[in-house]
Formats: structure tokens, sequence, C-alpha cells
């Protein structure tokens, strides 16, 4: 049978699958599930830094950084009761999860300036997180705010979490940056381990008859992958680090696809909700017979074959690929219309 386990973060972890951050492991139960359907590792539902901020009532450090989203953010706040978990909850949560189960667990935080959180994502470490995922969400509404001066205030707060923790640090990205291999080298320079491509942008829909802004949450499809499997192609290859592909990992052909395009695992969350955490179960069988069918050894080893530094002809994943893309699309028209 071919060997599935996977190596991210500097531990050996059992196959592919890891959860992504959501509410379903906020129950030991279901992190006792998901360890039985053959989760390699979970990554913990994100503690958000505007809730220590209010937590602690110590805002003035950081408003006075001049973050300006940040302190409009706080006005659309849910109330504290709102949150499902405390600081010390979440803290008394890592501890659980950890002895609970057996793999790797990852406590998540959601940050937006190198504030005092950097000290809780020591006491997540302290706590017996395995490793931490930063889950970043820059939104620059402020025209002052230039693209260096998100980024850099990025790079700021990953190295200043990388060096106040010994476990190994990931960077979950939003996909809005403009030179990602740029980017992405920085953050390791200053200390990321990998990182996890990408976060949903959740965009907000309008109701035109009440005129109200109003969030909106709905689970991925597969189509969102192929964003997500350009860019792993693009990285692999010129990051030390490991790349976790996050957003419209489904089925058994999306995790090979993810691992083929450079990924090292792929981190789900829809498809459990859809599905129930059982549906990981299938998925890895599917994986396995995928594998076991074409004779391949070990999933590792189609690590990164169709990346851009494997394929023989790069155009698919360059400039190329959009203009024949589009030719090719108005060639086919052309020959419906007549
Ligand atoms: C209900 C729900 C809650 C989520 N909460 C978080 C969170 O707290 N932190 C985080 O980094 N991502 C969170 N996510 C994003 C997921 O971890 C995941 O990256 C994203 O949904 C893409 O994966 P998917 O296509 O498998 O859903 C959440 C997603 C869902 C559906």
């Amino acid at each position: 049978m071919t060997e599935i386990s996977m190596q991210y973060l500097g531990m050996k972890l059992s196959g592919p699958i890891v959860v992504s951050a959501t509410p379903l492991s906020e129950s030991i139960d279901n992190i006792r599930h998901m360890e039985d359907a053959g989760a390699a590792a979970i990554v913990l539902t994100s503690l958000f830094e505007e809730q220590l901020a209010l937590e602690s009532r110590s805002l003035d450090e950081d408003l006075s950084r001049g973050t300006e989203s940040f302190a409009e953010s706080l006005g659309y706040l849910p109330e504290m009761s709102d949150y499902r978990m405390t600081q010390e909850g979440y803290l008394e949560h890592v501890r659980r999860a950890r002895e609970a189960v057996g793999i790797p667990i990852v406590a998540s935080l959601n940050g937006a300036t190198p504030g005092g959180w950097v000290r809780f994502a020591k006491e997540m470490e302290d706590a017996g997180a395995h490793a931490i995922e930063l889950n970043t969400f820059a939104l620059a509404t402020d025209r002052k705010q230039s693209a260096a001066d998100v980024e850099a205030q990025l790079v700021e707060l990953v190295g200043s979490v990388a060096k106040a923790v010994t476990v190994p640090v990931a960077v979950k990205l939003s996909q809005s940056y403009t030179s990602l291999p740029h980017l992405c080298a920085r953050l390791e320079e200053a200390g990321a381990r990998a990182v996890v491509l990408f976060n949903r942008f959740y965009q907000p829909d309008f109701d035109i008859e009440t005129l109200e802004v109003r969030p909106s949450l709905h689970f991925s499809t597969p189509s969102e992958l192929l964003p997500r499997l350009h860019w792993a192609a693009i990285l692999y290859g010129h990051l030390k680090g490991d790349i976790a592909i996050t957003g419209g990992v489904h089925t058994a052909e999306n995790v090979l696809k993810a691992v083929m395009a450079g990924g090292s695992v792929v981190e789900m969350a829809s498809a459990l909700h859809i599905h129930g955490i059982d549906h990981i179960g299938r998925v890895l069988a599917d994986l396995r017979y995928w594998l076991d069918q074409r004779e391949y050894a070990t999933l590792a080893e189609t690590r990164g074959c169709l990346s851009r530094r494997s394929v023989p002809d790069t155009s698919p994943y360059d400039r190329g690929n959009y203009i024949k893309t589009l030719s090719s699309y108005s060639l086919r028209q052309t020959k419906a219309a007549f």
C-alpha cells in the first residue's frame, strides 16, 4: 500500500489531510473523531487579536500604532459573549486537545498588529500547541497605507511571533498580494516555516431592499482550488519551508492536485461541514486507491511534479496562459456563432 505520510512544519504527519481552522474543532469529541477518521493534524479555530485587546482593555498601545482599520473594526466586533472562547478558555482547550489525541494540535491566532498578543503566542506554545498558524487578514481601507506598508506590517508581525516561540509558525495568507514570491521569501526570512494558501475573503453582501450590508459566509467548492494550485506551483522550489493549501479541497483528486502543485498538506474545512468528519476517511481511501492503482510507492514522490519548475512548458503558469486561454475561448465562440 502506498505510504502517504508527509512532512509539514518539521513534523512527520500520518497523511496529507489537516483539519483547517473551523468551529468543528471546538469540541473535544470532534477532535477525537477527526483523529479516528485519519486527520494528520488539527488547526484549532482562531483566537482574534481584537478579542485579546478587549479582554485586557489595553487598547491604547495598539491604537497608537496608527492602524485605523483596527480601531474601526472594533466598532463592528460582536459582543464578547458572542465569541466562542475566551483567552483562558482557548488555552485550556489547547491543553485538553493535546491530551485527547496523539496528532499535532496547531493553535491559530488572527492578528493585525504586533502588540501584546505576541505574548499570547508564547502562552499557546506553553499550553502545548505543536505549532502556531497565524491567520493574517490585512485589509487596507486607508488610502495613506501603501502595499509596502501592509507587507512590512505583516513581516514584522510574523517576525515578532516567530522570535517569541520555539514551535514552528505557519502564516495563512490572503490571496491579494502583488508579488507573492517576494512576500513569502520575506516571511521565511522573518521566521515563518510554512505558508498556507489562502485565507478565504468573506465579502459582505448587499441587501438592496433594506439597504443593509450583511456578512456572508458560504462553504467553498472545488473551483476555489485553482488559484491555490497556481500559486503553490509557482512557489514550489523557491521556498525552503512548506506550503499548505486550503480552500476548495473536497476530494482525493483535489488533494493529489494540491500535492502535485507543491503542497505538503491540505487543510480542509468546508467539506467536513458539508459531508461530516468521516469524509476525511473516505478521501484518504480514495487517495490510497488512486496511488496504489498507479503503483506509486509514496505520496511524497508526487509532490511538486506539476509545479512550475517541474513541467517542461511553463507557459500555462505564466502570461502566455492568459493570452492562450482568452484567444481559444473567442475561437470557440466564433465557431458556435456560425
Ligand atoms: C465556519 C468556518 C469558520 C472558520 N473559522 C476560521 C478561523 O477561525 N480561522 C481561520 O484561519 N480560518 C477559518 N476558517 C477558514 C477555514 O479554516 C479554511 O481555510 C477555509 O474555509 C478554506 O478551506 P475550505 O475550502 O476547506 O473551507 C473558517 C471557515 C469556516 C467555514
